[in-house]
């Protein structure tokens, strides 16, 4: 049985692909702060032994330890990390404050270097390039057509594209393969809870792609796993959109 660790498994994106990888036969250790909403989703899932769940603040070095040690305690070998943990902030640049930055760095960078770094052992054991583990970190495509209103989030997704990229050179000779999907807007709660703040900050959520809606986690859940599957075992250091075309082109509003 294959073992995959997700982080953000409380909600969302995160949550559909613990989901989805259980439905498939995996192992999951979902991770996430939220750990009433963490205990609450094994209880609904009634998964058994295949899902453990792991109180985790990805910004904090010590909590992903713990965390880590957690699963080694259970298991040697991890085939897949996902990281889909996020936080956004919205906003003109001039009236974001520090705490809101810092808050940004240390959940959408920090947080899936320190994942990476404490899985890394556990990711290369009895891994290879013609047979390699799976690192997919869920980025936005904020981070590659910049939008008004929400420049420092977009700026940490950039930046994490840039550690996928890096992670990929450095890492896939040692076996670990490493992507990150970019999507649009998703109806997750994170969307939900910026609707009434939009108007104040400037920030307008992307809304419908063009192919007519809002993307749904599962349209998002569908492109990891094909990266986590054998098809894609020659992809690494893609940054893949999934949004429905909407960063191909400008439309006038
Ligand atoms: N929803 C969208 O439109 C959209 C678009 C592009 C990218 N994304 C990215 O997708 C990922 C998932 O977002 P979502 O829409 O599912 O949001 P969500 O708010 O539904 O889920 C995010 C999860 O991350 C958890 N989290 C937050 N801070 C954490 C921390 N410090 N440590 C551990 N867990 C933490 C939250 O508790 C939550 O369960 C994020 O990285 C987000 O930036 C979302």
């Amino acid at each position: 049985m294959k073992t995959a660790v997700v982080t953000g498994g409380a909600s969302g994106i995160g949550r559909r692909t613990v989901e989805r990888l259980l439905t498939d036969g995996w192992q999951v250790w979902s991770l996430d702060v939220a750990g009433d909403a963490l205990a609450q989703h094994s209880t609904q899932l009634g998964a058994g032994d295949r899902l453990s769940w792991q109180v985790c603040n990805v910004g904090d070095p010590i909590s992903v330890k713990a965390a880590f040690d957690a699963i080694r305690n259970g298991t040697d070998k991890i085939d897949a990390l996902i990281c889909s943990a996020g936080v956004i902030r919205i906003g003109a640049l001039e009236d974001h404050t520090p705490d809101q930055l810092d808050l940004m760095l240390d959940v959408n960078v920090k947080g899936p270097w320190l994942s990476v770094r404490e899985a890394l052992p556990m990711l290369r054991k009895n891994s290879s390039v013609a047979d390699p583990a799976r690192v997919v970190f869920v980025g936005s495509i904020a981070g590659m057509r910049p939008k008004v209103g929400s420049g420092f989030y977009g700026a940490t997704k950039a930046a994490l594209h840039v550690l996928a990229g890096i992670f990929a050179v450095e890492l896939g000779p040692t076996g670990v393969i490493v992507n990150a999907v970019a999507p649009g807007t998703v109806n997750t709660p994170m969307v939900q809870a910026l609707v009434g703040q939009s108007s104040t900050s400037g920030y307008k959520p992307s809304g419908k792609s063009p192919l007519g809606r809002v993307a749904q986690p599962d349209d998002v859940v569908d492109v990891i796993q094909f990266l986590l599957s054998d098809a894609a075992k020659y992809v690494n250091g893609a940054v893949l959109p999934v949004d429905g075309g909407t960063r191909a082109a400008y439309v006038k509003p």
